[in-house]
């Protein structure tokens, strides 16, 4: 049952995305300890794992991680290479210099989908399908999944720790009360949701909460899905879909609606300032991946009663999806290291203690999840009944240098240096080329 409806939803998604990954060929077996089948050839005396999860609830996240693979590997040491900076806004430009100057880490995470096509066309990581199958994860991941990591010459890159959903309002049923609105409420549109916003700022709070640019591409990423349905968002990125067209210039009509109902002070902020909001009961909406999800579990708050969540208004039939996975880079220092550090991260128990505390979902489908937050069990159900579109804020959907410009594009247009045409051509030209 549930690998039919996953195929449903992911193949639509994925197949009318066409974001089965091109291998260009890195050849480049030197230095990477994995001609063994991955059995762990090479330095294992430590790993250094890079990564932006460098404080709280991902933090967390990482050391639970961190507490299996120290007792699946204690010879190998952990040297947390995390950088802070949420979605990786400022890991990903140092991790370029380094890997451009020779400097790799022992791994590194990258999302699964365009972003990891970046590293392998530019020959920077290891082809790690011998270690993929070595692991069990050709039995245990959802075909689909394994699909958006495989090449077309068949070839796996990295090895997947978990799935976010990016499509998410986290909401304060207290703050939403107090405007005199309802906090079981729903809305089927983003339309719909326009007045509730506008009760609020009337009340005196912050209708909406949102952080510096990344956070807001993640918001603009599901008023696009919203506006466009699955069909016309994934036709974004597939080019069926005309980045110039009037339904484009809707969506972002009501995306600059929306970001008038936020807080001012949101360029300085990253995604946990943006949802600490939430849960300090100064802003009643936010919309954010379901990392948040580790952040309200993380302070005691109460589902259903501290804090509320749906998909965002018009998205609840789609899964913005995105899986964080970890690699083996070309000339990684310490290859055993790194062998060692994969095998946790796709073992069960990795698996377990890791989503557990980061609000993801495992990739691994053969993980029990009774233990799991009642949030997680219900968007692991989802990812089963829902269509996959990929996630445009992290990775899924375009490459780095796609994603850069957009962002640059919509820091321009929400700090009021350009109009909405100017951003709709600069977010075309990103696209497009
Ligand atoms: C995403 C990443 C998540 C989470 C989030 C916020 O790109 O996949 O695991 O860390 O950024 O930093």
């Amino acid at each position: 049952m549930r690998s039919t409806r996953l195929t449903t939803g992911v193949v639509a998604g994925v197949a009318a995305l066409g974001l089965t990954l091109t291998a260009c060929g890195s050849d480049s077996g030197s230095g990477s300890g994995s001609d063994d089948g991955g059995s762990g050839g090479g330095d294992a005396s430590e790993v250094e794992v890079f990564t932006w999860w460098a404080a709280g609830s991902e933090k967390a996240g990482l050391d639970a991680l961190v507490d299996v693979f120290d007792q699946q590997h204690p010879d190998t040491e952990f040297i947390n290479g995390a950088v802070a900076g949420g979605a990786g806004s400022a890991a990903k430009d140092l991790l370029q210099q380094r890997l451009q100057t020779n400097d790799p880490p022992d791994t590194f995470q990258a999302h699964a989908g365009a972003e990891l096509q970046d590293y392998i066309d530019a020959a920077q990581i290891e082809d790690v399908s011998a270690q993929f199958e070595e692991y069990g994860l050709t039995d245990a991941v959802p075909q689909d999944l394994i699909d958006l990591l495989t090449t077309d010459d068949g070839a796996i890159y990295s090895i997947p720790s978990n799935i976010h959903r990016s499509n998410v309002v986290w909401a304060n049923p207290t703050v939403i009360e107090g405007a005199g609105l309802d906090p079981e409420a729903t809305y089927a549109t983003i339309d719909d949701w326009i007045p509730a916003l506008q009760a609020v700022q009337d009340s005196g709070k912050t209708p909406l909460s949102v952080g510096q640019a990344w956070t807001q591409v993640n918001l603009l990423e599901t008023v696009l899905m919203s506006d466009l349905g699955a069909d016309g968002y994934i036709g974004l990125w597939d080019g069926s879909t005309d980045w110039s067209s009037a339904e484009v210039t809707d969506a972002l009509e009501d995306f600059q609606t929306l970001m008038s109902f936020t807080n001012t002070d949101r360029d300085g902020l990253d995604w946990p300032d943006a949802t600490q909001q939430i849960i300090d009961g100064d802003a009643a909406f936010n919309v954010m991946g379901d990392w948040a999800e580790a952040a309200f579990e993380e302070q005691d708050m109460t589902d259903g009663e501290d804090y509320v969540h749906f998909p965002v208004p018009g998205t609840e039939d789609q899964f913005g999806f995105l899986a964080d996975s970890f690699t083996l880079p070309v000339g990684a220092p310490h290859p055993g290291g790194s062998e060692a550090w994969l095998s946790t991260v796709a073992s069960p128990e990795g698996q377990a203690a890791f989503n557990k505390a980061k609000g993801s979902i495992p990739a691994r489908s053969d993980v029990d999840l009774s233990d799991f937050s009642e949030y997680q069990q219900s968007a692991a159900e989802d990812f089963t009944s829902t269509t996959i579109v990929p996630s445009l804020a992290h990775g899924a959907a375009a490459p780095v240098a796609t994603l850069n410009d957009i962002t640059d594009a919509t820091s321009k247009f929400t700090s009021g240096s350009s109009d909405l045409a100017t951003f709709q051509q600069e977010m075309a030209a990103a696209v497009n080329g």
